[in-house]
């Protein structure tokens, strides 16, 4: 039967359709392969909510949420993710009731104890980001060890612990005003670099991709000078839930973006 104009215009249009869907998908695969960031910085957000579903202490759903910290640094080495940021505790979490602050600072003490060995085995470099004068003396300790001991390894850990982009940026103005007081450096000259030179870790690169699990669209303070072209990622799945199929799925979305770090295609 012969074909009606609808007909024919409506199976040329599916083909071509079609053709650019199986194109832009190859296209996708190959960039996964190529696009990889260097650096994913993760909001490791909704181990509170993740534990009042199930009835549990908030600490419960922080517990959760350091396995699944575990996980995500092997997701990141199989990926060949050379640095990983992740969020951990931020200057506004000293607000929280005492006892899950305690509680986390424990939770970190005892991460810090269990992974040595691993960290060291794996050889993952060690490095927190932060007021660390903040933190209990203990943990400062420990952190300090292991830091030294991991320092001449490539693939890196950060882990931001009273931390925020703010405090970040002001803890700089006070470093590059102490170089404007003692004469080494004047004002005219302060440009980008002297602030990105200034910031906690500045060898390490500004994030490629920013992962927020439980699906919150907001920046909270976290790397906010290093944040300029970072691609976002939201995701609904909460922290203690999330898994490979995530991780992957978030790295298939950066292959997919079109960065253009404010210039144009060319
Ligand atoms: C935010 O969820 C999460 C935190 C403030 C703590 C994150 C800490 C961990 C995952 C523990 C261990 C970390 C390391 C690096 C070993 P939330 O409590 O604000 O969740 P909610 O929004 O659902 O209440």
């Amino acid at each position: 039967m012969l074909l009606g104009l609808k007909e024919v215009f409506f199976a040329v249009y599916t083909r071509s359709r079609m053709r650019n869907l199986f194109s832009f998908m190859g296209s996708k695969e190959s960039d996964a392969a190529v696009r990889k960031p260097a650096h994913i910085a993760v909001i490791m957000d909704g181990n509170g909510r993740w534990a009042k579903k199930r009835g549990l202490p908030r600490l419960a759903g922080h517990r959760a949420g350091s396995e699944t910290v575990r996980r995500m640094l092997a997701y990141c080495r199989d990926a060949g993710i050379k640095y990983l940021t992740l969020y951990a505790f931020s200057t506004e979490n000293w607000s929280r009731p005492a006892s899950e602050v305690s509680g986390l600072m424990q939770l970190l003490e005892g991460f810090i104890k269990t992974n040595e060995a691993e960290l060291l085995e794996k050889q993952v470099r060690l490095r927190v980001i932060g007021r660390k004068h903040d933190l209990p003396e203990k943990l400062q300790s420990e952190i300090a060890r292991l830091e030294k001991e991991t320092e001449a390894f490539d693939r890196q850990l950060l882990v931001a612990l009273s931390y925020s982009g703010r405090a970040e940026l002001t803890d700089a103005a006070r470093k590059i005003a102490e170089r404007i007081r003692d004469g080494s450096l004047r004002p005219e000259e302060i440009d980008e670099a002297t602030i990105s030179a200034n910031l906690y870790a500045p060898d390490v690169p500004d994030p490629d991709l920013i992962i927020r699990t439980s699906g919150e669209m907001r920046i909270s303070n976290f790397l906010l000078w290093e944040c300029a072209y970072s691609e976002f990622y939201v995701t609904p799945v909460l922290w203690p839930d999330f898994q490979e199929q995530d991780f992957r799925a978030a790295l298939d979305a950066y292959a997919a973006r079109d960065r253009r770090f404010g210039g144009v295609k060319a």
